[in-house]
């Protein structure tokens, strides 16, 4: 069993806590928490795990394998580090850090402990987002011309603005599906609301072989927006995370014919991206080999991360 440790019991890390819990592989062993109420939720939800407010107590006791970070991403380089140091293999949530330096010094004191770093880049581990790699591993419709992101509606975020917040999912995935690096990047940053960040960006990425990217990411919308259309020389894809069944939908190109399509809706694998991650770090720990994460992956989204955040129009 890897005995997992969870800093950090807000929004995100009760999903965390449930998919782990869930998992024979893994014991929930504790959860940290600086807030009171938080950590009461946590008793009432998981009577057996330990609770404490003090993440480097937890951390050093010998007996955790696993630590995973879900506090506000300002803190987790600290923690991280702090984990890796002792000897465990860490979980980060997106963003895994706000600067490609730390990111850099984390994978060398995971290199030189022998541990693991996974990132919760969700995207990866859903049926959809592996379809669509299927797709064009295979060249299903010819060359990709353009990709369109869409990810309108989410909570304000007090210590990152929404391009670390948002635009790291759509990098993620693009780094996963393209495998190559725009050659140029421009941004256009908005601010709409009070607050220190801006809270709207219009990222647009040039890839090799010419293909077009267009981020779009805001917090503020009316409706909740989580959208990516891919145009392939003979079809256009849309991948809409928000259906809860029919999530892709292919335009197919009718011979011969500029905008007449056929439309194919394939069947999805609809398991839930955090069991999915759960697993895959299990099987990685296990064989000791994190296929995902190597090549340096998570320096590659930083880095991007950073070109997009300092780019201008
Ligand atoms: N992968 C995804 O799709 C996804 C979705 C939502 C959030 N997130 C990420 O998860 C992280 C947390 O987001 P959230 O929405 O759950 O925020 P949240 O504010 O709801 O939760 C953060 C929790 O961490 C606690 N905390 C803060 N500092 C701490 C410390 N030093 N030690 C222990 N606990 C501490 C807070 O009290 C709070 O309960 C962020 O980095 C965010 O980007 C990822």
């Amino acid at each position: 069993m890897i005995k997992t440790a969870l800093i950090g019991f807000g929004y995100w890390g009760t999903k965390l806590a449930r998919n782990f819990q869930n998992q024979e592989a893994f014991n929930l062993m504790s959860i940290v928490d600086l807030n009171a109420k938080n950590l009461a939720s946590a008793k009432k939800n998981y009577p057996l795990a330990k609770l404490s407010n003090n993440y480097k107590k937890v951390i050093i006791d010998r007996a955790i394998d696993l630590v995973v970070i879900a506090s506000p991403t300002s803190a987790h380089y600290k923690i991280a580090k702090f984990a890796l140091e002792n000897f465990k293999h860490v979980l980060v949530e997106k963003p895994l850090s706000l600067s490609f330096k730390e990111v850099r010094k984390l994978n060398v004191i995971a290199n030189k402990n022998k541990k693991m770093i996974f990132v919760d880049y969700p995207f990866l581990f859903s049926g959809t987002v592996n379809f669509i790699k299927k797709i064009i591993n295979k060249n299903k419709y010819g060359k990709i011309v353009e990709i369109e992101s869409f990810r309108e509606q989410a909570p304000i975020r007090k210590d990152v603005n929404v391009i670390w917040d948002l635009c790291t999912h759509d990098i993620s995935i693009l780094t996963y599906l393209l495998k190559s690096k725009p050659c140029s990047v421009r941004t256009i940053k908005k601010k709409n609301i009070k607050g220190p960040f801006c809270d709207t960006a219009y990222i647009n990425l040039k890839y090799p072989n010419n293909i077009n990217v267009l981020i779009k990411n805001a917090w503020i919308s009316p409706t909740k927006i989580r959208l990516i259309k891919i145009k392939f020389k003979k079809a256009i894809l849309y991948c809409d995370e928000n259906e809860s069944i029919y999530k892709i939908r292919i335009y197919k190109n009718r011979s011969g014919e500029i905008s007449n399509y056929n439309l194919e809706i394939p069947e999805i694998d609809l398991t839930e991206p955090l069991s999915k991650l759960a697993s895959y770090i299990h099987k990685s720990i296990k064989n000791n080999s994190n296929k995902l994460f190597q090549n340096k992956f998570n320096e590659k989204i930083t880095h991007l991360m950073e070109k997009i955040n300092k780019a201008n129009d």
